[in-house]
């Protein structure tokens, strides 16, 4: 496979951490920051070019699903907002192509309607997102030679990590496009390694003790408004599952008669389950008695120590009160992640401080699929859960909305105007999230009954009563 390009050899890029140079200087100011956000933008663009140059103009052009956008349209899209965001507001620049907003403004069309608009074609995209590059790129020197304080939007570099971490998001969305085209495999990678020799032994579930813990972030400084501000909040003991729940699990769920049975579904899942005519996880296809799954354009068997995907939160929350368990809520999901109780403080990541390493977690799209339950002790929690970041996102019972001090920043239509309480918050990242856009504190969310998503879960349960 080595005559395919992947992103294995791409830089682990992470937002700058606390301490690298975000003091009084701010504003894209110093030259740790200034490579920082140079090399997270790069290694963005280089993960684009790959999603989109294995496709011809019909491949870039096509709608793989009324679910996606176009990936022409995602392409442009990734340039506009740089755009609107490192050009026009960082760098105080004139507009390129103002024309061209309404047409990659996420909001004034809904993505099934997104082929029938008059977009760029992907020639004009590429150059269109090159020009734009260029130009952002020069705003961050200036503003590394010049400096500018007390603008928010620049402290920390900010919006320049909130830009890559864009860019990041939509090669994750455009990688769950690729998993719903139909034709032979364009995207190659090696497979995970196997899971280590413990991870057969390892417990079943872990606890996490009660307590309070800090909740968020004031200071990260590329963290974006949803995961703002630190809060504390306390969480009693409760257990959780050592790792997400894999095929094997979840195939027992479906042999038990999980999908035919109304009691283990909440009311609205269940009536989604039957209109949509759920029977197992998307892309499985029965196979005599095991499964097949359809991944990236081949078809396999069914790994079962691999984390289930390609659930949704209805199916998740199903499983678990099958298990006799629940999903655990957003709280307890990043309390397990990042709270040392032994020491009393709140991590960055599960394993600690340092940026993400391949060791740590199955992030970046180094892979193509998740890495069997079990896989990197080197990245396990203080509770002694693996895999909390990476492999799959994972579900929890939470309702998305804004913490306690919540604003909006910069723009409403990041987070806020999600907060209607039809959305459930997933956490941890999958195997397609680059470390950019991946922390203990980060949140995604979607519908409960979308599953194109790398989404997965674990469980949690109360500590039994004393
Ligand atoms: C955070 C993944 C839900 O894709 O809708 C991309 C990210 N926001 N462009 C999405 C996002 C604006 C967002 N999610
Ligand atoms: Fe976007």
């Amino acid at each position: 496979m080595s005559d395919h390009p992947t992103v294995a050899d791409a830089p682990m890029g992470a937002a700058p951490t606390t301490d690298t140079g975000t003091g009084s200087a701010t504003a894209a100011g110093t030259e740790p920051l200034r490579r920082r956000a140079r090399a997270a933008l790069e290694t963005a663009r280089a993960r684009t070019t790959l999603l989109t140059d294995c496709l011809d103009d019909a491949g870039l052009t096509a709608q793989h699903s009324p679910l996606m956008s176009p990936l022409v349209w995602d392409l442009a899209h990734i340039g506009n907002q740089e755009e609107i965001w490192l050009v026009r507001a960082a760098g105080g620049r004139p507009a390129l192509r103002p024309e061209l907003d309404p047409l990659y403004d996420a909001f004034q069309h809904p993505r099934a309607e997104r082929p029938a608009l008059p977009l760029l074609t992907p020639e004009q995209a590429r150059n269109y997102t090159a020009e734009v590059r260029t130009h952002a790129l020069d705003v961050l020197d200036d503003l590394a030679r010049a400096g500018r304080s007390g603008d928010p939007l620049l402290e920390g570099g900010f919006v320049f990590g909130m830009i890559a971490q864009h860019e990041q998001q939509h090669d994750e969305t455009m990688l769950a496009t690729h998993q719903l085209r139909q034709g032979p495999p364009v995207l190659h990678a090696p497979a995970p390694p196997a899971a280590p020799p413990d991870a057969d032994a390892l417990p079943r579930e872990v606890l996490v003790p009660g307590g309070p813990f800090t909740m968020g972030t004031s200071d990260d400084p590329w963290a974006l408004d949803n995961e703002r501000p630190a809060h504390t909040v306390d969480v009693p003991a409760f257990w959780l599952d050592t790792t997400p729940v894999t095929n094997a699990q979840y195939q027992e769920f479906i042999s038990d008669g999980g999908y035919r049975q109304p009691h283990w579904w909440s009311p609205q899942g269940w009536e989604h389950c039957r209109q949509a005519g759920l029977e197992a996880p998307l892309f499985w296809q029965r196979d005599g008695d095991g499964w097949l799954r359809h991944r990236f354009g081949r078809t396999e068997p069914v790994p079962g120590e691999e984390p289930v995907v390609h659930v949704s939160w209805y199916e998740a929350d199903a499983y678990a009160r099958w298990a006799g368990r629940r999903l655990p809520t957003e709280a307890e999901w990043e309390k397990a992640a990042r709270h040392d109780s032994a020491k009393g403080l709140t991590r960055r990541y599960p394993w600690g401080d340092d940026d993400p390493q391949p060791q740590h977690a199955n992030l970046g799209q180094r892979h193509l699929q998740p890495a069997p339950a079990g896989s990197h002790p080197d990245g396990a929690a203080p509770c002694g859960a693996r895999q909390l970041l990476g492999d799959v996102w994972e579900w929890t019972s939470t309702d998305f909305t804004g913490y306690p001090g919540f604003t909006a920043f910069p723009y409403r239509e990041y987070s806020e105007v999600f907060f209607d309480g039809g959305y459930k918050v997933l956490r941890g990242g999958s195997f397609g999230t680059d470390p950019v856009a991946c922390r203990a504190t980060f949140r995604n969310w979607d519908y409960p009954i979308r599953r194109q998503i790398f989404s997965g879960l674990r469980t949690a349960r109360d500590p039994d009563g004393d």
